[in-house]
């Protein structure tokens, strides 16, 4: 006899982000009305959240957990071809993500995404340039940046002058290698946190491995 596969919500860990149980297979998803996006599989309605494609996902299945609330205006900094975006759209149901990506090549199939879901607004611009965006966005609660570039730090500063709501949240995904190829990752890090404050709070930073090497997340407050 063929046992039939089940299906098991194992723990709530956000607005329709649950840890999943499918025959042995245990996984982070997103529950979504949209078809996959980047080649991860769907069963029934959750879309699994695959944390090698996403730091997202790796902060959160290392154990950390930000506030992420349905109705939320987010600025999302280095959209790419949107693999994160995609599961942040599930979860900010009733809310808005302005999402920025500069390179025309990933912002095409970033755009089909946005077209099949009405909570993405794209933008084909430079982060580091807010001022020309600045008549298209609003203020938001949330600034996300993965960007991989050597000053990311000073456009994450920019953005939030331009965007950030009084209180407000960020979380940056810095890659060592982009800011000092030569330098002891940690180095860099403690580095990167020390300038960091002196424009917002640090409420925690983290690693992200062993899915991405290297790279540590950065949650901040204004
Ligand atoms: C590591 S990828 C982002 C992956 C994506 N955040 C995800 O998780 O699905 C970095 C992206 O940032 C974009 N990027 C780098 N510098 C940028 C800038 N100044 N303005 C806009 N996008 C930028 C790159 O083109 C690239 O697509």
């Amino acid at each position: 006899m063929v046992k039939k596969a089940e299906l098991e919500i194992l723990e709530e860990i956000a607005p329709n982000t649950f840890m999943i149980r499918y025959d042995d297979k245990k996984f982070l998803a997103t529950k979504s009305r949209s078809k996959p996006h980047y080649g991860e599989k769907k069963y029934a309605e959750f879309r699994e959240w695959i944390p090698y494609r996403s730091k997202l996902a790796a902060m959160i299945l290392n154990g950390y957990r930000i506030k992420l609330k349905p109705d939320m205006k987010m600025l999302y900094l280095g959209a790419a071809s949107g693999t994160t975006v995609s599961h942040l759209s599930d979860i900010l149901e009733e809310g808005v993500i302005y999402a920025v990506e500069y390179s025309a090549r990933p912002f095409k199939k970033f755009l089909e995404l946005s077209m099949e879901r009405r909570n993405i607004i794209p933008l084909l611009k430079d982060a580091s340039k807010p001022e020309e965006y600045a008549g298209i966005v609003e203020k938001v609660d949330f600034i996300y940046q993965d960007i991989a570039q050597k000053n990311q730090r000073e456009i994450f500063v920019k953005n939030a002058e331009f965007f950030l709501k009084e209180n407000g949240e960020g979380l940056i995904m810095v890659k060592a290698r982009s800011i000092d190829s030569v330098a002891e990752p940690s180095e860099v890090f403690s580095r990167f946190l020390s300038e960091m404050e002196e424009n917002f709070t640090i409420l925690k930073h983290g690693k992200l491995d062993p899915f991405h090497k290297d790279h540590i997340f950065v949650h901040v407050r204004l």
